[in-house]
C-alpha cells in the first residue's frame, strides 16, 4: 500500500471550505443569534480538521459539540453497524443543528445519525460533509451541504485515517495497492 498524489491540494481544500462557510452563514444568518447560536456537531475523529477550519470561516455565531460513533475497525468497508462510543454534552431540543462529517460513503452510519438526532427535537437538523462518494452510496439520506464529490477511492488526510493513520496530512491522498492505482 501508498499513498498516491494529492486528490485535494491544501489550496483546493481552503477554497471549498470557504464556500462552504459562506453558504451555510447565508442560510443561518437570520435564525441564530449569540444566545441561540448555531449547533456544530462534529463526528470524532474524522471531522476535527474540518469544523475547526469551517468554523472560523462562519460568519454566524456558533458553539460545538462532538460525537463520537464507529462503523469502522481496520478494514475499509462499512459494516453498516454504528456504535455511539461518545454522546453529545449539551441537549439539542430546540436548537439549529448541523452535523458535520468528513466524508459520506455508503452513508449508513448519517442515516443512524439523523434518525437518532431527530428523535431529540432540534429547530432543525442539517449535515455538512467535506467529501462524497456518491457511487458507494447504498443509503438514501439527506446531505444538504456538500464539498466535493470525489470518485470511488479510499482517501486519506485532511482528518480522514487509514486505521488511525496519516489523519494529520495537510491535503486529501488516494490509498493505492502496489499492484497500481485504486483503493486497497
Ligand atoms: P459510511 O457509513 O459508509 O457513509 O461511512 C462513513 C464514515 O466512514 C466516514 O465518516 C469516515 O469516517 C469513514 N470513511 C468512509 N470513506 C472513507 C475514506 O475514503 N477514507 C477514510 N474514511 C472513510
Ligand atoms: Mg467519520
Amino acid at each position: 500500500m501508498h499513498l498516491g498524489p494529492c486528490l485535494l491540494s491544501r489550496e483546493e481544500i481552503a477554497e471549498t471550505v470557504a464556500a462552504l462557510a459562506r453558504e451555510i452563514s447565508d442560510d443561518y444568518r437570520d435564525r441564530v443569534s449569540e444566545e441561540s447560536p448555531l449547533l456544530l456537531v462534529g463526528i470524532l475523529k474524522g471531522a476535527v480538521v474540518f469544523m475547526s477550519d469551517l468554523m472560523r470561516e462562519l460568519s454566524i455565531p456558533v458553539s460545538l459539540d462532538f460525537m463520537a460513533v464507529s462503523s469502522y475497525g481496520a478494514s475499509t468497508e462499512s459494516t453498516g453497524v454504528v456504535r455511539i462510543l461518545h454522546d453529545l454534552d449539551t441537549p439539542i431540543e430546540h436548537r439549529h443543528v448541523i452535523i458535520v462529517e468528513d466524508i459520506v460513503d455508503t452513508g449508513l452510519t448519517l442515516q443512524y445519525l439523523r434518525e437518532h438526532f431527530k428523535s431529540r427535537g432540534p429547530a432543525s437538523l442539517r449535515v455538512v460533509a467535506l467529501l462524497d462518494k456518491p457511487e458507494r452510496r447504498s443509503a438514501n439520506v439527506a446531505v444538504e451541504y456538500v464539498g466535493r464529490a470525489i470518485p470511488d477511492d479510499f482517501v486519506v488526510g485532511y482528518g480522514l485515517d487509514w486505521d488511525q493513520k496519516y489523519r494529520d496530512l495537510p491535503c486529501v491522498r488516494i490509498v493505492c495497492d502496489d499492484e497500481g492505482e485504486g483503493s486497497v
